[in-house]
C-alpha cells in the first residue's frame, strides 16, 4: 500500500484525522502559532498530560491524546530554530518528520495532518522546509508502511502552492482526479 500524500489549506485544529502534528517547543507546554491554537482547542487536559512528558529535544516528538480536538491524538514535534542553515537545521527538521512517522506507525495511526514545522516563528525558509518534509515523509512512510494518508496542512495559499508544486498537484484540481 502506498501512502497518499496531499496538501490542503486548513486550520489543523479542525481536522478529524487519527493524529495531528504540533509544531511545539522543547518545553511541550504550549506557545504561539499552531501550538497555541492546538492547546486552546484541545483544552486544559492537554497541558496536564504535557506536564508529565518532561519536554522533548529538538528533532524529537512525543504523543498525547487529542482531548477536545476532532483528532484522536497529537504528535508534538520540536523543530529547529533557523540560524542560517549551517547549524544542523536540515538534519533536525528531517528527524522531526521521521519521528512523527515512526510514532504514528508504532501506534497504528493511519491518517495524519502535519503543519509546516519550523517555518513560522522559528523562521525556516518555506521552500527548503517543504522539500525536506515531503522527501522525508515519503521515504519514512515507504519504509514503515501502514499509514494511509498524510496531509500537509498549510495555513496560507502561498505555502499551499509550494507543497502542491512538490506533490505534483495543480492548484484548484480535485484531490482524486
Ligand atoms: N493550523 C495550521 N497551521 C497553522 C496554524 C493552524 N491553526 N497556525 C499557524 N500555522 P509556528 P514554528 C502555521 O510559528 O515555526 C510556538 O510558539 C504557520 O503559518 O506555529 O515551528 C511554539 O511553541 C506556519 O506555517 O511554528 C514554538 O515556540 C506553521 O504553522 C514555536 O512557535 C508553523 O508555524 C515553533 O515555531
Amino acid at each position: 500500500m502506498t501512502t497518499l500524500l496531499r496538501a490542503l489549506r486548513a486550520d489543523i485544529t479542525t481536522l478529524a484525522v487519527d493524529a495531528i502534528v504540533n509544531a511545539a517547543n522543547a518545553s511541550l507546554l504550549g506557545g504561539g502559532g499552531v501550538d497555541g491554537a492546538i492547546h486552546r482547542a484541545a483544552g486544559r487536559e492537554l497541558l496536564d498530560e504535557c506536564r508529565g512528558l518532561g519536554g522533548a529535544r529538538t528533532g524529537e516528538a512525543k504523543l498525547t491524546r487529542g482531548y477536545r480536538l476532532p483528532a484522536r491524538y497529537i504528535i508534538h514535534a520540536v523543530g529547529p530554530v533557523w540560524r542560517g542553515g549551517g547549524n544542523g537545521e536540515p538534519e533536525l527538521l528531517a528527524s522531526c518528520y521521521r519521528r512523527v512517522i515512526e510514532i504514528a506507525a508504532a501506534n497504528m495511526l493511519r491518517t495524519l495532518a502535519i503543519p509546516s514545522i519550523s517555518t513560522g516563528i522559528y523562521g525556516y525558509p518555506i521552500k527548503d522546509a517543504a522539500r525536506l518534509a515531503v522527501a522525508t515523509v515519503r521515504a519514512a512512510t515507504h519504509a514503515l508502511r501502514g499509514i494511509e494518508e498524510v496531509s500537509f496542512c498549510c495555513f496560507s495559499d502561498d505555502d499551499l502552492r509550494v507543497y502542491q508544486g512538490l506533490l505534483g498537484e495543480t492548484a484548484g484540481a480535485p484531490d482524486h482526479p
